[in-house]
């Protein structure tokens, strides 16, 4: 035991496995290698280490795999008692001016900025899918919904451009998030700084980071950085569980709107015709396995009092798991919706069910008439509940009686009417700046491509970032 041979000597293994956090460092181990490299390059160009021993460090770390690691309580413990049996007690300057709390603040946030930028970038995929299949449906009329109720016709791909503009924002909050991410808390040592003269500025160049969390006290305790990303997580997931949502609504027998592919489906074990929409299904329910990694992780920090506490310690495995459901729910989504088969035909046939053009017809009227929009409400309303499509007659016959006059008479035409009941001219007339005219969606669309390139070009150049400092770094003998 490296840690307790000074002041408290050996511990039982059950209250070691309370308190050990290897499981979850696998996903640091990594991170903490290099961070361990920034430490002590930083430590020899201050001449805090000998240069030897720091050669020598540097050359076990390339040795150590996490397999190797005996027990203890973290895995910067585990590395660095491994170090010390590998170069002998010169291993022991390692841990020179640091603490493993700026140690795992440290290293958290090196694992996460990797986790984003490969999560962002398939976020992004599924915006592009999103797009592309916007791109075919843009004259594809389907029923629109309020309340779950038809509504009034629109277009798949207005409905598509809808979701993918929620998972612009998405990406965009997580790209935001990232910019709090990426900052150093290293040297801040157990809280207090040191009094070795380490270069926090050096190790954050190192290590890629784009500035420091500055004040000691705050770079060790806080975890505001997961939260933020959690919180962003959940609310993409409950994003997500919109479409998963649609997708098994969509794929009953009763909308009959779409079909999976086989592939993201599922059977029976004793019914032998069925083909259930698991995937999406699971994608509904892993927002609630989301939302309850982030209530967790606010739980943990809420109250904390300065600077470290171990609690946090039981918050870093609640922000893997948000980080690889959310990340897996994205990947499988992509799956289904690049897959999925829309009932072309069907939607059509919907798309002007149930009356849906009822709010257009009372707006031809005010537009050909001059009467307000409340008399024109009252009259197609009055219209809809005696069953649909009227004809000019009984439309004259119901604004006599509602309003004592006759649309015929003020230039309301057969023509009119028919435009007006007509779903693809409803969609036409919606041209509106959002509207689904097909000439509205192709601008948004053009518009969505660009920006989405825009976004995957800062991804790209972060990654570049990041992967050129830890490259460097490795190399560093
Ligand atoms: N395993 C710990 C964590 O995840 C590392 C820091 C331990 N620090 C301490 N003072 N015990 O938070």
């Amino acid at each position: 035991m490296l840690l307790r041979g000074g002041r408290l000597g050996d511990v039982s293994e059950d209250v070691l496995s309370y308190i050990s956090s290897r499981d979850a460092d696998k996903r640091i181990f990594e991170a903490d290698l290099m961070v361990d490299r920034a430490h002590l390059v930083m430590l020899r160009e201050q001449g805090l280490i000998p240069e030897d021993d720091c050669s020598k460090i540097l050359s076990v770390l390339r040795e150590i795999n996490e397999s190797d690691l005996g027990d203890g309580e973290d895995v910067h413990e585990a590395i660095e008692t491994q170090v010390i049996s590998m170069v002998g007690s010169l291993g022991g300057r390692m841990h020179t001016g640091r603490s493993r709390n700026d140690e795992v603040a440290t290293c958290i946030r090196v694992a996460l900025r990797d986790e984003m930028l490969g999560f962002i970038e398939e976020l992004l995929s599924l915006i592009e899918t999103a797009l592309s299949l916007a791109v075919e449906h843009r004259e594809t009329l389907i029923p629109g919904f309020t309340h779950t109720q038809h509504a009034q016709p629109t277009t798949l791909a207005h409905h598509l451009l809808a979701h993918a503009d929620t998972f612009t924002r998405d990406l965009e909050r997580l790209t935001d998030a990232y910019t709090r991410v990426n900052l150093s808390p290293l040297g801040a040592a157990a809280f207090a700084s040191t009094g070795f003269k380490v270069d926090r500025k050096r190790t954050c160049e190192l290590l890629g980071f784009d500035g420091l969390i500055e004040n000691s006290m705050d770079a060790v305790s806080t975890r505001d950085f997961a939260l933020e990303v959690l919180s962003d997580l959940a609310i993409l997931m409950v994003n997500l569980s919109r479409v998963a949502e649609e997708l098994v609504l969509w794929s009953t027998s009763e909308f009959c709107y779409l079909e999976l592919d086989n592939r993201y489906a599922s059977t029976s074990s004793i019914m032998p015709q069925k083909k259930n929409p698991d995937t999406a299904e699971l994608a509904r329910a892993k927002a609630g396995s989301v939302i309850g990694s982030l209530v967790s992780a606010l739980t943990i920090c809420k109250a904390l009092p300065m600077s470290y506490n171990r609690d946090l310690q039981e918050l870093t495995p609640h922000l893997w798991r948000g980080m690889d459901w959310t990340r897996a729910t994205v990947r499988i989504l992509n799956g289904c919706l690049s897959t999925v088969k829309f009932n072309t035909n069907r939607l059509y046939e919907f798309a002007g069910a149930g009356f849906s053009t009822a709010t257009e017809l009372a707006d031809s009227l005010v537009r050909a008439t001059g009467m307000p929009f409340r008399t024109a409400h009252l009259i197609v309303g009055r219209l809809a509940s005696r069953g649909s499509h009227p004809t000019l007659e009984e439309l004259d016959e119901t604004a006599l009686e509602l309003a004592g006059m006759k649309p015929s008479c003020l230039g309301f035409t057969k023509e009119m009417l028919e435009r007006a009941l007509d779903p693809r001219s409803n969609v036409a007339l919606r041209m509106g700046t959002g509207g689904p005219a097909p000439a509205e969606t192709k601008r948004m669309i053009s518009d969505r491509i660009f920006r989405t390139g825009v976004l995957a070009d800062m991804i790209r150049s972060k990654r570049r970032k990041v992967e050129t400092a830890m490259e460097d770094l490795r190399q560093m003998k």
